[in-house]
């Protein structure tokens, strides 16, 4: 009896697909906002929802620092600008992963959980050209030899983000699939590398891109429908656009001899703004099918009962300042809003119970600036148009929550925008004398005018310090 228990046992843990006993699943943090939610209050955010891996774009301190006795898995980054250094000095790899990496980890129970150091973010994206191309080996090979000496790369794994444009296939079939033909040299150098240190092949897969970019794409197969029209690929057949992706990967990696790698899913999402087909709805019913799947640890069909070891979906939160070059919904990624409010409901292991959303956020007064009816307008949409260039406008995009609203409303959203960003100082609602600061808010249906958050760091000071006394004496009243 107790042998066969231990068969048993020995089978439930061997048995490829059955071996892990949770899918593990993270989430990207990333922090290029003009007013980021303070990090102990993100830190709080993951805990009350299970969120247990975290992905960085970047080493911030005082995210390290909110993250230090945590037992919350992270990936910090390396910025694609550093790379070019990092290529060209082992000290300053040397200085990164001290300043880095060792100083956090190094601090017993109470540090923090460093699991990888991401070299570049997605430094072969296409748009990037050669940039950053010919740094990233050499960068990885450095941080590398780094944690060695620093005595950590049996603790760390230092891994490469890939975009989701390094692979592709004629026809979208994924038994087509292949590495861009100019990566061909550095993905073997890219494989090579990972395999021999034992890490993971980290990439984006996304099927929202698919669907802008490959009209043979359908929304229902994006989104896992069962009803969707299946892809067939000579004998295998297809159900959905993420496991297409997947697969297409998977032969390219086994087109250069890597058929065995493990795959980490390092972005994964569905934009709610900026672009049509980007909502709330759509975004749940996406976010339901892919964790439905990975829960089911079906796998792919070259692939099977071996799902990617890790997946880290993009993202936590909106980022007002971050990248627009593949379209304006790059901003508007977050599983929750810039201020930390969840926009729709996502299993992260609490069930059907709702996502727990950013407690006594701090915001700036109730005051938008819009634009002054009373003056003559006739230049007011070039002043507008100009405020975009720097101000959050993605809203406005085909298919955005604001691309309806009429003018001068669309002048006004680009006002308060700039106003909001500039911490509503008087001056920031100037405009030559067009804008007028007011308190009633000016949205209109699913355009939504934001009020930023208060970031002034007294503040928050001043808060942390009264907060624990009212517990204190609450508790008292509560006992007594
Ligand atoms: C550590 O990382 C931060 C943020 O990415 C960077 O600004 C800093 O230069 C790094 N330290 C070193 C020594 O490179
Ligand atoms: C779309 O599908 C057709 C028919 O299956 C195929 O011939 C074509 O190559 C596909 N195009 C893309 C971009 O996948
Ligand atoms: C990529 O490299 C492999 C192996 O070196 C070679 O067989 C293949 O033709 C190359 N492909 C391209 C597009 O350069
Ligand atoms: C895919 O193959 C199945 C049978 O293997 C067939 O029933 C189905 O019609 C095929 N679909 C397409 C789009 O060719
Ligand atoms: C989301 O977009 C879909 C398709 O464009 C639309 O049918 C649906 O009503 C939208 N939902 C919301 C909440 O805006
Ligand atoms: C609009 O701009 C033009 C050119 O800069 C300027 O000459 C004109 O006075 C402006 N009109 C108003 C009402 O400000
Ligand atoms: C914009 O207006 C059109 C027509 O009134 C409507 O069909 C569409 O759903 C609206 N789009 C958004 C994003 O509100
Ligand atoms: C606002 O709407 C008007 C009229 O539809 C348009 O000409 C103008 O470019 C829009 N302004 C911005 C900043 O989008």
């Amino acid at each position: 009896m107790p042998t066969n228990l231990c068969l048993v046992i020995f089978l439930f843990f061997t048995i490829p697909g059955l071996a892990s006993v949770a899918v593990a699943i993270g989430v990207n943090w990333g922090t290029t906002a003009s007013h980021p939610l303070p990090p102990p209050k993100v830190v709080e955010l993951l805990k009350s929802n299970n969120i247990n891996k975290i992905k960085l774009f970047d080493a911030d301190p005082l995210v390290l620092q909110a993250l230090s006795g945590s037992k919350i898995g992270v990936t910090v980054g390396i910025p694609n600008t550093m790379l070019r250094s990092l290529h060209s000095s082992k000290k300053a790899a040397e200085s990164w992963v001290h300043d880095n990496v060792t100083r956090y980890i190094s601090n017993g129970g109470s540090g923090v959980r460093i699991e990888y150091v991401a070299v570049g973010d997605e430094p072969f994206l296409q748009s990037y050209g050669e940039q950053f191309q010919s740094f990233v080996i050499g960068a990885a090979t450095n941080v590398q030899t780094a944690l060695v000496r620093a005595n950590l790369d049996s603790k760390v794994k230092v891994v490469v983000p890939c975009s989701f444009d390094t692979f592709l296939a004629e026809s979208n079939l994924p038994s087509k699939g292949h590495f861009r033909a100019d990566l061909n040299k550095t993905m073997i150098q890219l494989l090579t590398f990972l395999n021999k240190h034992g890490s993971p092949f980290f990439v984006t897969i996304s099927p929202f891109l698919s669907l802008q970019r490959n009209k043979n794409i359908s929304l229902d197969f994006s989104l896992f429908k069962e009803t969707a029209k299946a892809h067939n690929d000579s004998h295998r057949t297809y159900e959905n656009s993420f496991d297409l992706s997947y697969d297409m990967l998977v032969t390219a990696l086994s087109a250069i001899g890597f058929s065995k790698i493990d795959i980490v899913v390092a972005q994964i999402g569905w934009p709610t703004d900026g672009a049509a087909n980007a909502n709330s709805s759509i975004a749940e019913t996406f976010m339901k099918g892919f964790l439905n799947h990975l829960h089911s640890k079906i796998g792919t069909p070259l692939r099977p009962r071996n799902p990617p070891v890790e997946t880290y979906i993009m993202s936590l939160l909106d980022e007002d300042q971050r990248s627009i070059a593949s379209g304006s919904f790059g901003r508007h990624w977050g599983v929750f809003t810039f201020d930390g409010q969840a926009k729709y409901h996502v299993d992260f292991g609490q069930g059907s119970k709702s996502l727990v959303n950013a407690q006594n956020v701090e915001y700036l007064p109730s005051k938008w600036c819009v634009v002054n009816n009373n003056r003559d307008l006739s230049n007011a949409t070039s002043s507008a148009l100009e405020v975009c260039s720097n101000a959050d406008c993605s809203a406005f995009s085909p298919g955005g929550s604001c691309s309806n609203i009429s003018w001068p409303g669309n002048i006004s959203y680009a006002f308060n925008s700039y106003y909001q960003q500039h911490d509503q100082s008087a001056d920031s609602c100037n405009f030559g004398g067009l804008g007028l600061i007011t308190t009633v808010d000016p949205s209109v249906g699913k355009c939504r005018f934001p009020v930023e958050l208060q970031t002034s760091h007294s503040n928050c000071l001043h808060k942390a310090y009264v907060l624990p006394w009212i517990t204190l004496a609450a508790f008292w009243y509560l006992r007594n």
